[in-house]
């Protein structure tokens, strides 16, 4: 039996590989990916669940956020989102229509522990049981991320959040909880979905909840959420009922200079931002630098955030661009996203591999997030002739598949997101959705890009649009 299993999968990765040199040759427009290759979609609690005061969830910061005039464009808030806490049956199937591999979706930490610590809501906790036992009765793996930005507001309200050391224990007390809970069942775990935007976003420009300006709290909670990571990592693992995969998403980005003379500030953009994370994620270090930020700190903190990860998520979107003159935008005959972001995914190849080269110890990697806001008609027939966000798609799974060439280890790719949902202080008016959501009736359509997408999936190739 092994043996012919053996024979398949070299028969088959013999195969791939005369597919892949005719697609580099331009005589074949397929692309194939490693036979454990993982597709999914991600989304979050609050861009997706609502139900926001339902069953005993607790308020969170971003309820708290949603509610204050001027903080989120046309007064939207994630109240009802996609419905995703009433329609998540429909929208597993939808996943399954897709061909997915596996789901990625966050605990709303105030849904299952309304005041962030002490006793768990029951009635919450069963959602996601019902939600991971759909997932598994389809097939799909699930992937679960304990904390993507919605903090019970008590623990704002009463500690300062991130701000303080003590939510770190209540981090790891929620999170052994839930792996204590749900981790016969789920082996992917994430402990944070992009500390980077919780910390600057949230506590530096006030963008995101909890709308804090002052860069010394940032700093303090850019700490405290690797921290929050480490604690978490060792809480999961003593809780886990079976190995477990456990890691963290990071956005990272590459930065890069469009005058060659400023290459050597791209460099120390690259080593300051993504170091700013890696040194201590996988190296136990922070330089001089990113130390001098942080007040509270503890000689012991690096060796709790330096836990043994085994992946690391990484979010791309676009590159950042550095010049000597400050001056980056926009860069000639680019093409941006409706969120102005540059298309440009050549970067994410260069970013994959730097992260190799920079740090050959980093685990396999995954990108956890990619995708594009355009915005979307639905045509008469009713379809969605996303061509953009679909060839937005096309063109980064590309560099993807280059990458593994060049022999970065990527495990699997996730698109964002399955759904139009509340994109944060954008509120609706930003959609990044394979499948369209009509927030009046909440009925739910396949883009072009979901059609492709499914395609990609099932045949675990990179296919050319016409062949739909
Ligand atoms: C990422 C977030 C995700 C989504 C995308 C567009 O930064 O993780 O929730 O909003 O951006």
């Amino acid at each position: 039996m092994k043996t012919n299993h053996n024979l398949t999968q070299l028969w088959k990765a013999g195969r791939c590989h005369a597919a892949r040199l005719a697609y580099r040759l331009g005589l074949s427009d397929k692309y194939c990916f490693p036979p454990y290759f993982l597709w999914g979609t991600g989304t979050s609690a609050y861009q997706v669940e609502g139900a926001h005061d339902q069953d005993g969830k607790g308020e969170s910061i971003w309820d708290r956020f949603c509610r204050s005039p001027g903080n989120i464009k046309n007064g939207d808030t994630g109240n009802i989102a996609c419905d995703q806490y009433h329609r998540f049956a429909q929208d597993m199937e939808l996943c399954r229509r897709l061909n997915l591999g596996a789901y990625r979706f966050s605990i709303a930490w105030p849904r299952v522990q309304p005041l962030g610590r002490g006793a768990l809501n029951e009635k919450g906790m069963s959602y996601y049981d019902r939600l991971i036992d759909e997932l598994l009765a389809l097939g799909i793996e699930p992937v679960i991320t304990l904390y993507h930005w919605d903090l019970p507001q008590a623990l704002q309200d009463d500690l300062g959040g991130f701000a303080h050391r003590d939510t770190v224990q209540h981090f790891a007390d929620y999170t052994e909880a839930m792996v204590h809970r749900y981790s016969d069942r789920v082996k992917f775990w994430t402990t944070l979905n992009e500390p980077w935007c919780s910390s600057f976003l949230g506590h530096q420009t006030g963008y995101h909840a909890p709308g804090i300006k002052d860069p010394l709290i940032a700093a303090q909670v850019a700490h405290n959420l690797l921290l929050c990571h480490g604690a978490g990592t060792i809480a999961a693992r003593a809780a886990a009922r079976q190995k477990l995969d456990l890691g963290i998403v990071l956005n990272l980005t590459i930065s890069e200079a469009l005058n060659p003379a400023d290459a050597h500030l791209a460099d120390k953009a690259f080593a300051r931002d993504c170091g700013f994370y890696l040194e201590p994620l996988l190296r136990g270090k922070y330089s001089q630098a990113a130390l001098a930020g942080i007040k509270d700190f503890k000689e012991q903190d690096l060796r709790l955030i330096n836990q043994p990860m085994d992946y690391l998520g990484i979010n791309y979107y676009a590159r950042s661009l550095v010049s000597s003159t400050g001056k980056t935008h926009p860069v000639p005959g680019a093409e941006y996203t409706q969120m102005g972001w540059e298309v440009h995914p050549q970067a994410l190849r260069r970013l994959l591999n730097r992260i190799r080269k920079d740090y050959p110890e980093v685990p396999p990697l995954y990108v956890t997030e990619n995708g594009a806001a355009y915005e979307d008609l639905v045509t008469q027939a009713g379809r969605i002739n996303d061509t953009k966000r679909l060839e937005y798609l096309r063109r980064h799974i590309e560099q993807v598949a280059l990458a593994i060439e060049d022999g970065v280890d990527v495990r699997g790719y996730f698109a964002w997101s399955l759904l139009d949902n509340f994109e944060w202080a954008e509120g609706y008016d930003r959609r990044f959705g394979i499948v369209h959501v009509d927030f009046a009736t909440q009925e739910r359509r396949i883009k072009d890009s979901g059609l492709w997408y499914a395609e990609t999936a099932r045949s675990n190739k990179i296919v050319l649009p016409r062949n739909l």
